[in-house]
């Protein structure tokens, strides 16, 4: 990490009113899971991300995915929240009165169980399944229940609804289906009002959630980049510290 970038960053960090840290599946790898376009594994290995995540792949072989999402529902419920996940929690605590937001396009609870109260989600939660036929809340000793699940996979069927007998299906928001329309025009209030925007872990490539990075930048926040890699998100950026989120944002944040 760059000394003259950090402390850039930093500066524009202290002069902010209003913070927003805008994070992705970059934001939980330290915590061992898997982002999105790591290569799939085991079963998964010749499926494409982008079909397993979407209705039609739901509909073409439920057991397929629902295998999938419990997988990735288990590795959710035993990981612990990492330092990048702390970081922000402290920080947003101790520069009370200042006004400090989180969106995420994350589906696990990392943000929350690290201590951030109010953490806005933009692609539902992995903790929340529902019916795909009639929406009704899959019951609690399903969510409670910590799955399984074999390392390499397995197909798996998924339960029925008590309600109407479909099949229950993930809560996250697929390929192709509409954003949670409050969560989303929250985000955005937000992108528009933000002095500083802090981009942690997201290849910026998914729509409409990386359109609010370009929001932000347009009406004048500071984009702060926190990525290993150059991402899309670093054409918006002001600084990027590039970095893995457990290393880079306790430096940032000066919370260690
Ligand atoms: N710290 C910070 N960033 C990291 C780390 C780390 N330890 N490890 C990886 N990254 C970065 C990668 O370099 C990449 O830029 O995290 C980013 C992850 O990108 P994606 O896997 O594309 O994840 P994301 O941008 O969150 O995807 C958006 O698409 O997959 C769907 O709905 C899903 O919410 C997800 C959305």
């Amino acid at each position: 990490m760059d000394p003259a970038t950090l402390s850039a960053a930093r500066d524009a960090i202290h002069r902010a009113g209003h913070i927003v840290f805008f994070t992705g599946a970059g934001m939980s790898a330290e915590s061992g899971i898997p982002t999105f376009r790591d290569a799939l594994t085991g079963l998964w290995e010749r499926f494409d991300p982008a079909l397993l995540a979407s209705a039609e792949g739901f509909e073409s072989d439920p057991e397929l995915v629902w295998g999938w999402y419990e997988w990735r529902r288990q590795k959710v419920m035993q990981a612990a929240p990492n330092a990048g996940h702390r970081a922000i929690a402290a920080f947003t605590t101790n520069v009370r009165p200042r006004a400090v937001h989180v969106v995420t396009q994350n589906v696990d609870d990392l943000h929350e169980r690290a201590g951030s109260e109010d953490v806005v989600h933009l692609h539902g939660s992995i903790l929340a399944p529902r019916c795909f036929a009639c929406a009704t809340p899959a019951p609690p000793e399903l969510i409670n229940m910590i799955p399984d699940e074999p390392e390499g996979g397995r197909r798996l069927r998924p339960p029925p609804c008590a309600l109407c007998g479909g099949p229950v299906r993930p809560g996250v928001v697929w390929f192709g289906e509409s954003l949670p329309s409050a969560a989303f025009d929250r985000a955005t209030r937000l992108a528009q009002t933000a002095d500083t925007f802090v981009v942690v872990g997201t290849s910026g490539v998914v729509e409409p959630a990386a359109s609010l990075v370009r929001r932000a930048g347009r009406q004048g926040a500071a984009v702060i980049v926190v990525d290993p890699n150059l991402s899309a998100s670093n054409r918006e950026a002001t600084c990027w510290l590039e970095g893995s989120a457990g290393d880079v944002l306790p430096a940032l944040l000066d919370v260690r």
